[in-house]
């Protein structure tokens, strides 16, 4: 049951664009804590593989073309058969009954044949990096030109392995019980699958380091550019409201309406009814010189995130690169045209391509924000799994003078 559901999932990320990491959400719901468990462990461990995977069932299968439905269990199958320890007899049985829901016998066959295959003579290829990653090979090679193969290689092996789940605590009175708080990020906790809204905010340590960044020290209004789904905008209202402030000078901004009104609803679950402004970034309707400070904690390709969201590198290609970077540049001029002289803008994108990232604000007054774990990189700090145990993410606090 939890390999048929497992495959039904990767299909519907595969086809249908969804994301990974919310659609095993939803579909893991009704299930058992350690089903769910399961499950989660086949759809990422299929992804982060996916392209290995099929070089693999091309290779065994004799058809010239496999029913999409069947070819998610092949996946999922043999993910398990390659790179994990479950015991081939049940992965095998297991995927020959999965196939026999969507099938006749002919369709169970062609999936025990291909698996026995597999299980008797493993992987022919010893395959090579650029498809062990699974990356576009020109974003991988962009990435060697940065950093080195050797670190290009530490980021994407980490990048390969899952995330714990991580929370901030919202306020200093919040009992952390179990919660084990992780080291050189105030208030982050890795905890249990679910927490409770009111005290806890699921995030990454990287997105929690982006708000704290964020100098709220004035008395004017502060702007959070691209704010939905308002994980970060939550964690500024939270740190006014320790210096007792309601968060009234907090602007909310985002360009997509949908986004906003998800974004709305998990803010009013945390206790929070802030206003929104639909408002495409490029050309923001605020008048020059007016906020003490601006998140623009921007649209990115995501590469940061592939330990939860293993489908992106998948689906980027170099294309998607330039287009971010043509956004990321004309929302940061807004951002810094609407920021007054003295007040700061923080940049960060949870990516790492030099383009999105040190090329953004190369020529500014940027500087890592203090107190931040993490690698100095360009005007900026690096965060990385295999850096800093996180997302990846860049953070640069720019002065406007
Ligand atoms: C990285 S997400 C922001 C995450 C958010 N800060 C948080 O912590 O929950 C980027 C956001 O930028 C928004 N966005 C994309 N293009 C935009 C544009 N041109 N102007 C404003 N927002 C935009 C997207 O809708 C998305 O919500």
């Amino acid at each position: 049951m939890n390999r048929l559901v497992a495959a039904q999932v990767v299909g519907r990320v595969m086809r249908s664009g969804a994301y990974s990491n919310v659609l095993v959400q939803a579909e893991t719901r009704e299930l058992e804590p350690r089903d769910a468990g399961h499950v989660r462990f086949l759809v990422f461990g299929t992804l982060r593989h996916l392209v290995r995977i099929d070089r693999v069932i091309a290779g065994y299968s004799k058809r010239p073309r496999v029913d999409p439905q069947v070819l998610d269990v092949l996946r999922v199958a043999v993910f398990e058969l390659l790179e994990t320890d479950s015991p081939p007899h049940a992965v095998v049985n297991g995927a020959v009954e999965a196939a026999g829901t969507l099938g006749g016998p002919k369709v169970k066959g062609f999936v025990n044949g291909l698996l026995r295959s597999v299980e008797r003579f493993g992987d022919p290829s010893p395959g090579d990096r650029v498809e062990r990653f699974g990356l576009h090979p020109e974003i991988l090679a962009a990435l060697d030109e940065t950093w080195g193969t050797e670190a290009t290689d530490a980021f994407m092996e980490a990048s390969l392995l899952p995330a714990v789940t991580i929370a901030r605590r919202r306020r200093a009175s919040v009992e952390v019980g179990d919660a084990v708080p992780l080291v050189g990020f105030p208030d982050a906790f890795e905890v249990g699958l679910s927490v409770d809204t009111a005290d806890w905010a699921v995030q990454d340590a990287a997105s929690i380091a982006v708000g704290g960044s964020v100098p709220l020290s004035g008395h004017g209004p502060i702007l959070d550019m691209a704010a939905a789904p308002g994980g970060k905008a939550l964690h500024l209202y939270d740190r006014l409201s320790a210096q007792s402030e309601d968060g009234s000078r907090l602007v909310l901004a985002d360009a997509h309406p949908k986004r906003i009104v998800r974004a709305q609803k998990r803010l009013r679950q945390a206790g929070w009814y802030p206003d929104w402004v639909q408002a495409d970034g490029r050309s923001a309707p605020f008048v020059d010189n007016t906020f003490d400070a601006v998140l623009l904690d921007a649209p990115c390709t995501g590469l940061g995130t592939l330990r939860r969201r293993p489908e992106i590198k998948l689906r980027i290609n170099p294309s998607d690169v330039r287009r971010m970077a043509g956004i990321q540049a004309k929302m940061l001029r807004e951002a810094i045209r609407v920021t007054r002289p003295g007040g700061t803008v923080v940049y960060s994108v949870c990516t790492v391509t030099a383009a999105e990232t040190i090329d953004q604000v190369a020529g500014l007054l940027g500087r890592p924000p203090a107190g931040i774990p993490g690698q100095a990189w360009g005007n900026g700090i690096l965060l990385a799994p295999h850096l800093t145990g996180t997302d990846g993410m860049f953070i640069s606090s720019v002065d406007v003078s």
